[in-house]
């Protein structure tokens, strides 16, 4: 999946002196027909060095966000309504832990330690999802989590999957496979409680109402404030624009929303049927800056859970990575 093993060495020399070498306008030209031919850049292939800056960067936020993701979902672990929820959320939140090693594997061939990586998110010098900085308060919560977020991961993933750099592509298709059951189960749990009792209904449109802005902050800023979008969607790394993929995540989702008799808490929310868009109020993008810098409601808890297992975990690395003491026992000669 990973390329065959390989992992990029840093070459020792300064970004200033890999920069010049990098640019390189031949080798950009033959790097940047290749993407314009649809063809995968590969590890051990040349790439300038911004490209690997930006899938480091991407990809590592990415991975986080689904190792940050399954805290919110895994304290509903105990007590998820029944048996069958509870077998269904432990897969999950197992998947979700996976698709986080997937992702540090692919950012990994790109250069970067996953030792740097962890380091960089206990920091706070990384990001990840603005979403996942936010208390899954009720049951409901968890149902949106598990539909809606989902979803617009989904919608994200799918797309990005054909997009240029093959680890990571490999990676979303077999993320995207997962997430599908993971969206399946989440609508199951929706519905279920969108058509139970009055309780049930009036818990997950509380729910609906929390999570909407965030959700619609998930895209991202819009695209004229977005500061990676432009190079990103040249070299095929995003193969839609933030606003491209909220609007499809709209089309296809509002309506299985509102068909189920919930509403949205926005009253510009509609789609305007000359454009084929969907037309909303602006979400606060203030807000969305002050969570992704680290004041939202839960952005300190999350790491210092995180902190916790890091600490916690500390032995039990130390002694496997001690290759001189782990015991061998050899192969019975047959
Ligand atoms: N949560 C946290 N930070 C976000 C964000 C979000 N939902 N959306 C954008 N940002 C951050 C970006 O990381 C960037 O910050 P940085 O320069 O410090 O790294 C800044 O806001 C500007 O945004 P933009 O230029 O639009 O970033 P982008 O081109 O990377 O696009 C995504 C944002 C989320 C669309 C893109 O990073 C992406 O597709 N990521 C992979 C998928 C993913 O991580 N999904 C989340 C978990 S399932």
């Amino acid at each position: 999946m990973y390329g065959g093993g390989y992992i990029y060495e840093d070459s020792g020399r300064s970004r200033q002196q890999e920069e010049q070498l990098q640019d390189d306008p031949v080798k950009l030209a033959a790097f940047e027909a290749r993407i314009a031919r649809g063809e995968k850049i590969e590890p051990g292939d040349w790439m300038p060095v911004e490209y690997r800056r930006q899938l480091i960067r991407l990809i590592e936020q990415h991975a986080h966000s689904e190792i940050i993701g399954a805290l919110p979902e895994g304290t509903w672990i105990t007590r998820a309504p029944g048996f069958k929820r509870k077998l269904a959320l432990i897969a999950k939140v197992q998947d979700e832990i996976g698709h986080g090693q997937l992702l540090y594997n692919a950012a990994e061939t790109l250069g970067k330690s996953r030792e740097a990586m962890i380091n960089d998110l206990l920091s706070g010098k990384s990001k990840y999802s603005n979403v996942f900085n936010y208390p899954a308060e009720t049951w409901a919560d968890v149902t949106v989590i598990g539909f809606l977020i989902d979803a617009a991961a989904i919608v994200n993933q799918v797309a990005n999957a054909k997009g240029s750099y093959g680890p990571y592509c490999r990676a979303l298709e077999r993320i995207c496979y997962e997430e599908s059951f993971h969206l399946k189960q989440g609508h199951d749990a929706f519905i279920e409680l969108a058509t139970g009792t009055a309780a049930q209904k009036a818990m997950l449109q509380d729910a609906l109402n929390r999570w909407w802005q965030p959700i619609m902050h998930f895209f991202g800023p819009p695209d004229k404030v977005s500061s990676h979008s432009e190079k990103l969607m040249q070299w095929k790394v995003k193969m839609a624009s933030n606003d491209d993929m909220r609007n499809q995540f709209l089309e296809a989702y509002v309506p299985k929303i509102w068909e189920l008799g919930l509403t949205l808490p926005d009253t510009l929310l509609k789609k305007n049927q000359e454009t084929g868009k969907w037309e909303y109020s602006d979400p606060d993008w203030d807000l969305f800056f002050e969570v992704i810098k680290g004041n939202g409601p839960c952005n300190k808890e999350r790491l210092n859970v995180r902190k916790w297992a890091e600490e916690h975990g500390s032995w039990i690395r130390k002694a496997l990575m001690r290759e001189e003491e782990r015991e061998r026992t050899a192969l019975p000669v047959a």
